[in-house]
């Protein structure tokens, strides 16, 4: 799809009017009035055909599968021949048929799924699960984490997110991340869960250690409370293995999947808990209720997604890409040492870390300019986040790591023109 610049002004101009001013004024004043029109695998092209982006971001693993994946669609338009929503309080052969997958693909007795449509909303079942089959109501997770912008999503999150909204909820706490001690310290009597995403995007693509891992599994299962492994960014291979927790040897009682589960597509989300859990459900089957979660056609193309990302060869390709970028950033670092301080990474879940903030926030911008979508960590602005589609190939991270080249030795000339102030909080959250 293709519009003349003059359309494409109107278009912004009844977005500042009907959606969002203040997103409209921020792209503008950063020069970032970019509105997706073509696009194709790891490419978003401007609505005029001016500028194309590779997609270094893909929403957070939205488009693990690239844009419009044409397995992906037609899965979407061979279940229009047969489904539509479906009704959320029947048995459905749709939900049945993709719990199943799931659960197969799950280790353990992780064999019960509850569909949603957001991730958000995926945690909140999480936790009121959590909370009602223990009885209990303390929830804690880590500073800087990230879960979304829902009720009790958002009551684990950062005070940032929250403060607008009045007093945080009753019964949330936060430690500091990958501190056993602090960990050990909170997690008591009263904990109904220990909720923390695989790898932290937000926080700046952090990766815990294995000890750091092993030990919530071990202190969550002694006092009786539940450990939530949130999978929303690293699930569907996006670490190189399907689920990012399997790198750390834990069975979580709860894993919260988001979304890449769309193919970028269909909105579907699922909570998957353990068989023992499923005893509060039978308890109060219709305690909880989502309208379009788990639609039947969003269904079929999750279960063309779950085909796709559990292909032991598309796994394969995703650890040979990130063995391409493992090889190739750390000489930018040399190259760069004076800005670049740190590579991060677990299969595509990448981030490269700067020694200042602002260098880390101006690189979105630099990025952007010349072609490439890569967005700094809001939680630690150091970072800037990393997250290619998993279908690129060779030539893509050849590309990625050029712009990537580009954009850090323009950090000092746009150093100059904006503060950090201008970006933080503004430019993307
Ligand atoms: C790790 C993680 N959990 C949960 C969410 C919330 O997902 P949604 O925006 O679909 O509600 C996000 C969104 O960015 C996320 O990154």
């Amino acid at each position: 799809m293709r519009v003349s610049k003059k359309e494409k002004r109107k278009i912004i101009e009844d977005f500042k009017k009907h959606v969002s001013s203040g997103k409209v004024s921020t792209f503008r004043k950063y020069g970032m009035q970019f509105i997706m029109g073509e696009r194709s695998g790891p490419y978003i092209t401007d609505i005029t055909g001016d500028k194309t982006l590779i997609n270094c971001h893909s929403n957070g693993g939205v488009f693990n599968l690239g844009h419009r994946n044409t397995q992906i669609i037609e899965a979407l338009i061979n279940g229009t021949q047969y489904f539509d929503i479906g009704n959320h309080h029947l048995i459905s052969i749709q939900r049945a048929r993709l719990a199943r997958r799931i659960a197969e693909l799950m280790p353990g007795d992780l064999d019960y799924v509850v569909f949603g449509v957001s991730g958000g909303e995926a945690v909140d079942l999480a936790i009121k699960l959590a909370r009602g089959y223990t009885g209990r109501h303390k929830i804690i997770s880590i500073k800087g984490g990230y879960h979304g912008h829902t009720g009790f999503a958002l009551a684990t999150g950062d005070e940032q997110y929250r403060a607008p909204f009045g007093p945080n909820l009753p019964g949330f706490v936060q430690v500091p991340f990958n501190d056993i001690e602090a960990a050990k310290k909170e997690i008591d009597e009263n904990t109904a869960a220990f909720i923390i995403e695989t790898v932290p995007a937000t926080l700046g693509i952090s990766i815990p250690s294995k000890e750091y891992m092993q030990a919530l599994r071990q202190i969550t299962h002694d006092s009786g409370a539940l450990l939530i492994i949130d999978e929303v960014q690293t699930g569907f291979g996006r670490t190189g293995r399907l689920w990012g927790f399997e790198h750390f040897d834990i069975l979580p009682d709860i894993v919260v999947l988001g979304k890449g589960l769309s193919g970028g597509i269909y909105p579907i989300t699922a909570t998957v808990f353990r068989s023992p859990m499923e005893e509060f459900f039978r308890k109060n089957p219709f305690i909880h209720v989502s309208t379009f979660g788990g639609s039947e056609l969003g269904a079929e193309v999750a279960l063309k997604v779950l085909e796709i990302s559990s292909d032991p060869e598309f796994l394969e390709h995703v650890r040979h890409i990130a063995s391409l970028f493992a090889s190739l950033i750390p000489p930018l670092i040399d190259k760069h040492k004076n800005y670049l301080k740190e590579f991060r990474q677990l299969g595509l879940m990448m981030g490269l870390v700067f020694h200042e903030e602002k260098h880390g926030v101006i690189f979105s911008k630099a990025a952007y300019d010349v072609g490439m979508l890569s967005i700094y960590a809001n939680n630690d602005r150091r970072v800037s986040q990393l997250l290619p589609p998993l279908i690129i190939e060779e030539k893509h991270v050849h590309e990625i790591v050029e712009k990537i080249d580009l954009a850090i030795s323009r950090i000092k000339y746009y150093s100059a023109i904006f503060t950090v102030a201008d970006f933080v909080g503004r430019l993307l959250p």
